[in-house]
């Protein structure tokens, strides 16, 4: 899978969006428009968890310690303060995605895991690079603002190792392997559409 997809992760890789954020090249107001999508992409992605949560093998796959919904939450309160709800809007690459996401993360357990493991095990890995530049960038006091790239209790190279080894031992036919790996794919391009719109909005001003 990792063989697959490295195309589609250096192409997300190279969106520009993050890197400009990373450097505070683009207002604060960029950032808060990405912690916006990502509450309506981490909606749809957690109430997947629990949509699936009776199908045997998303169990294997449960894990209450990544949710970031309430992080998110916390991150929109600081940035947009106490009327952070009217700040919500998708962008048309973020309704793309939870389109999708209802579509085949809320109905099989290959759709369900391919998008987890792109969105969580992406935020373990660059992610954790990623928030501290922000952070500093951005002048964000302590964990504020910034929750979402917070795991507590999670150590993420251990985690990204006993990830691999589920997802290396999911009892699925060859066929479903190849539905995994195609909708992590699609994942990708779902992701570099949104920082694609993002770029657009924000990165010409
Ligand atoms: C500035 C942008 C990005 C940087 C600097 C970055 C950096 C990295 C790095 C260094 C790793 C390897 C970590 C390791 O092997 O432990 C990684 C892995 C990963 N990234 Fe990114 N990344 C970026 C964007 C993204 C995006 C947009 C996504 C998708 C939403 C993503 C999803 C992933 C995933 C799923 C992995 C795990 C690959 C595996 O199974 O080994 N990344 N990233």
């Amino acid at each position: 899978m990792r063989r697959n997809t490295v195309g589609d992760h250096d192409e997300a890789q190279r969106s520009g969006f993050l890197d400009a954020l990373a450097a505070g090249r683009l207002p604060w107001e960029a950032y808060a428009d990405l912690t916006a999508q990502h509450w309506f992409v981490y909606e749809a992605l957690e109430s997947a968890a629990t949509t699936m949560a009776d199908d045997p093998v998303v169990g294997t796959f449960l894990f209450p310690e990544l949710r970031r919904l309430p992080s998110i939450e916390s991150d929109l309160q600081f940035l947009y303060g106490p009327r952070w709800a009217d700040h919500l809007f998708a962008l048309h690459a973020t309704t793309v995605y939870c389109t999708r996401l209802r579509d085949v993360a809320h109905r099989a357990a290959t759709g369900f895991v391919a998008h987890q493991y792109t969105r969580y095990i992406g935020d373990l890995s660059g992610g954790q690079y990623l928030g501290p530049a922000i952070a500093q960038s951005y002048g964000l006091p302590g964990a504020e603002g910034h929750r979402f790239f917070i795991f507590n209790g999670v150590d993420p190279m251990a985690f990204k190792t006993h990830y691999r080894g589920l997802l290396d031992t999911a009892p699925w036919t060859r066929a479903e392997q190849d539905e995994f790996i195609a909708e992590v794919a699609e994942a990708y391009r779902l992701n570099i559409g949104m920082l694609a719109e993002l770029q657009t909005r924000w990165g010409q001003r």
